[in-house]
């Protein structure tokens, strides 16, 4: 018996939707958690607390991808572009993450999720880089879920990274340019180790990516929904696996018959 199973009581596991095919969900969804600012107006209350809202959000979108057997779950809660938003905004949103991970961490121990932060994390507050470190180094060993948090995190500056690391192991000597290859490249991003999302989830009905997984989302399926992030919920979800499941994905060759 997995260590899930014994530490988490059946009776509060989702089972997952009659409606999905086990055998055909992604192994890994990624997440725009987009329009806490917007839940928030509609309410009459100040942005942060559609922040606060969207961190239950979170939970609960981990706590359904993780019993439904979905392998990793990727969400994007801070891009290299946020800083530009105001300062007591920003400050707001770094002390929402440090205080969530604090509380948290013992339930992510428990229910065997290994949590990772992708992103220049170094520019983050002190206080948050040290709860990362320890969130990320006792929770390594888990056999759960994979939750990437992407913090910091721009799609642009991973690849300039990855350019840069590459250059200096050839510049050493280590790398020889003419072996470099795809999967080469992708060893040098934050995502290494970690297959590419099948699923793209962007709530609040915004058509773009923002700078998220240039990369790793080269043959993504893209799930659009008007919900705004601090009301998405079981039935979002299962909507968003449902168009997934719905999908004839070709990769560049022919239609598969069905
Ligand atoms: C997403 O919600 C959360 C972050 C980007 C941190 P927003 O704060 O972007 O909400 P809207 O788009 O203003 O509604
Ligand atoms: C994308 O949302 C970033 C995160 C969800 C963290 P934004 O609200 O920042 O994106 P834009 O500004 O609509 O492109
Ligand atoms: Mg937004």
């Amino acid at each position: 018996m997995s260590r899930v199973l014994a530490t988490t009581p059946l009776s509060q596991r989702q089972p997952l939707p009659r409606q999905l095919d086990p055998d055909r969900l992604p192994a890994h969804v990624a997440v725009i958690m987009d329009g806490n600012g917007r839940w928030a107006r509609q309410r009459g209350l100040p942005r942060v607390m559609g922040h606060r809202a969207g961190v239950e959000a979170l939970k609960r979108t981990l706590r359904l991808c993780s019993d439904w057997g979905i392998g990793a779950l990727t969400a994007y809660a801070f891009s290299t572009e946020n800083w530009s938003r105001p300062g007591e905004e920003v400050t707001f949103l770094m002390t929402l993450f440090e205080r969530v991970l604090a509380r948290e961490l013992e339930a992510l121990e428990r229910e065997q999720v290994r949590i990772r932060f992708l992103g220049d994390l170094e520019e983050l507050p002190q206080g948050l880089q040290s709860l990362i470190a320890d969130a990320t180094a006792r929770t390594a060993a888990n056999t759960g879920i994979h939750f990437n948090v992407c913090t910091n995190y721009g799609g642009r500056r991973e690849l300039v990274r990855a350019a840069r690391r590459l250059a200096e192991q050839a510049a050493r000597g280590d790398l020889d340019p003419a072996c470099l290859d795809e999967e080469r490249f992708a060893a040098e991003l934050h995502t290494a180790g970690e297959p590419d999302p099948d699923l793209l989830i962007r709530t609040s009905g915004e058509q773009r990516i923002s700078n998220f997984l240039l990369w790793q989302l080269a043959y993504a399926e893209l799930h659009i929904t008007d919900v705004l992030w601090p009301d998405f919920d079981a039935q979002a979800l299962l909507a968003a696996l449902l168009d997934y499941q719905g999908r004839n994905r070709r990769f560049g060759g022919v239609e598969t018959p069905a």
